[in-house]
């Protein structure tokens, strides 16, 4: 497994890649990588692609109230795991080399950008949209894959590659549970005891309430029931939410496409899911 850290190496060790191996696979990272980036990694290599994961945490995708310097860090870690998953090429780069001095283009995507998170992290998906569209440039994949987890991100990520042309396509792989259902992510490790006994509600109450506005019952009294009894579990709810799949938007009633997602906080830590409705 080979580590680039400047675009020269890692326009070589691309270059390289695809001479021997041909389709490149990206699987874009913040680092801190747990069973959920494992999947991705692992979906990549088994699809016959020569993988490169990039490691970067964003820092335009923070709001100034959110905390860049604690997002976790664990880089001896990362690359033990990606060389276990097959991983080929591990791009690393500094802020100076994504920003650079002078750097004056950011993508804005509305549509499914704008309501949820893209509503309580204003920002959020410009710094996405901008970090992933120069990923794509500086690798050039065939593909690149992104965590179900996510969903919104995932709707932004295909909707920008959909109205740039951009030449790749993009692969979504189903979220990672831990055993009680709580979807994996790198966050979960800021979870007190208590709170991480409480976090399986979430989950449990999106598949419920999925089941049960599928099963006919009013959607609108489901949501507001499942909301009450997160608030009842120590929940801070931002939203729980029936959209449709693509665009985000809030429906009524089941349809083809919709989406049930969640956001919600147990102390400092904000949990997303979703599950198809
Ligand atoms: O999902 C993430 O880890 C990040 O948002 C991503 C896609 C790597 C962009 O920084």
């Amino acid at each position: 497994m080979h580590i680039a850290r400047t675009l020269t190496d890692l326009r070589a060790a691309v270059a390289a890649l695809r001479a021997s191996h041909g389709p490149i696979a990206l699987v874009p990272t913040m680092g801190a990588l747990h069973d959920g980036h494992r999947a991705l990694v692992r979906a990549a290599v088994t699809s016959g692609a020569a993988v490169v994961t990039s490691i970067f945490v964003n820092p335009l995708q923070f709001g100034a109230s959110e905390d860049l310097s604690r997002y976790p860090r664990d880089e001896a870690g990362d690359l033990a795991i990606l060389e276990a998953c097959g991983c080929a090429l591990v791009w690393m780069p500094d802020v100076a080399t994504m920003y650079p001095p002078g750097d004056a283009t950011t993508i804005t995507v509305t549509g499914p950008a704008q309501n949820w998170e893209g509503a309580a992290r204003p920002g959020h998906f410009r710094g996405v949209a901008t970090v992933c569209a120069k990923l794509f440039g500086q690798v050039r994949p065939d593909r690149a894959y992104f965590g179900e987890k996510d969903w919104q991100q995932l709707q932004v990520i295909r909707r920008m590659v959909d109205d740039l042309a951009l030449p790749l396509s993009i692969v979504a792989v189903e979220t990672v549970r831990e055993p009680d259902g709580v979807a994996m992510s790198s966050r979960n490790r800021f979870l007190s005891e208590t709170e991480r006994v409480r976090a399986p509600l979430l989950h449990a109450l999106l598949t419920e309430t999925a089941r049960a506005v599928a099963g006919g019952r009013d959607a609108s009294r489901a949501l507001t029931s499942a909301r009450n009894r997160l608030t009842d579990g120590g929940f801070v709810v931002d939203y729980f939410a029936l959209v449709d799949g693509s665009m985000l938007t809030e429906i009524p009633t089941i349809a083809p496409d919709a989406r049930l997602i969640a956001a919600a906080r147990l102390g400092l830590v904000r949990l997303l899911d979703n599950v198809a409705a």
